[in-house]
């Protein structure tokens, strides 16, 4: 049986992180795992099902039975689309919040594992090269300056048509990686073996040309493929 390659996309909130797992993921036509999703819907259904936050049992449990199916631009949770609810700025620290609960990693991580499915995968998060995908074959730690990931999310979300403001936006997510860095379990860092790239003065197209042509260096399958 051969590997199905992984390539493993970490880095801080709003570091483009997902935007340019997706864009590489469907220039090779490789499944895409957004593992934060996965977080940020344990968050929202712990919410609706009036458990808190650090209640660790009850949130693992949530977990564990998470009813969602993932499509291109949809989640659904029990049915429910859900992928706005799930991007508001509550969920976002709700989600950080359970995701310092060993039990609640523990339990989401065959589910992402599940997502590793010929004839490839890319996957992004916090943890994807230290702990989900540890033989990726190429891992890549995304950063930008936290006042251009702040614009950024901003941005986005005004796009979408949800409310938000850049000052307490930009104070939310420094407080959101402070936390992501400094827990016990998978912490965000760089991997070791991760490639930076910093993405505060590079356009999107160009940080996707980049991971293309990391990949086709380890990759032999996509190294002769016309992407
Ligand atoms: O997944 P992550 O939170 O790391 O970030 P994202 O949702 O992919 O990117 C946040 C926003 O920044 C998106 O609207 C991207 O289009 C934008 N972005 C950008 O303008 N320039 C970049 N080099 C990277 C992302
Ligand atoms: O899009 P953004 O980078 O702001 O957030 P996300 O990737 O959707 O992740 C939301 C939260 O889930 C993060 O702040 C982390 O606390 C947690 N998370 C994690 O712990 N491990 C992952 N692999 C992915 C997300």
């Amino acid at each position: 049986t051969r590997v199905v390659p992984v390539i493993a996309i970490d880095g801080p909130s709003a570091s483009g992180k997902g935007t340019v797992a997706a864009r590489v993921a469907a220039t090779l036509g490789w499944n895409y795992l957004d593992s934060g999703a996965l977080y940020r819907l344990t968050a929202l259904a712990a919410q609706r099902a009036g458990v808190a936050w650090d209640d660790e049992p009850a949130v693992a449990a949530i977990a564990a039975g998470l009813d969602v199916v993932f499509a291109e631009g949809s989640i659904r949770l029990a049915g429910e689309e859900v992928e706005d609810a799930i991007r508001q700025e509550e969920i976002s620290s709700g989600a950080s919040q359970v995701a310092v609960l060993p039990s609640v990693r523990a339990a989401l991580l065959f589910r992402q594992r599940a997502f590793c499915r010929a004839p490839g995968l890319v996957a992004d998060g916090r943890d994807m090269a230290s702990v989900v995908f540890t033989d990726a074959a190429l891992k890549v730690f995304l950063t930008a300056s936290v006042e251009a990931r702040a614009e950024r999310r901003y941005k986005q979300l005004m796009a979408k048509g949800i409310a938000a403001r850049l000052q307490p936006l930009l104070l939310e997510m420094q407080q959101r990686d402070d936390r992501d860095r400094g827990r016990s379990v998978a912490p965000l860092q760089q991997d070791a073996n991760a490639s930076l790239l910093d993405t505060t003065d590079i356009p999107i197209d160009v940080a996707v040309a980049r991971v293309l042509d990391w990949a086709r260096a380890v990759v032999p399958d996509i190294a002769g493929a016309a992407v």
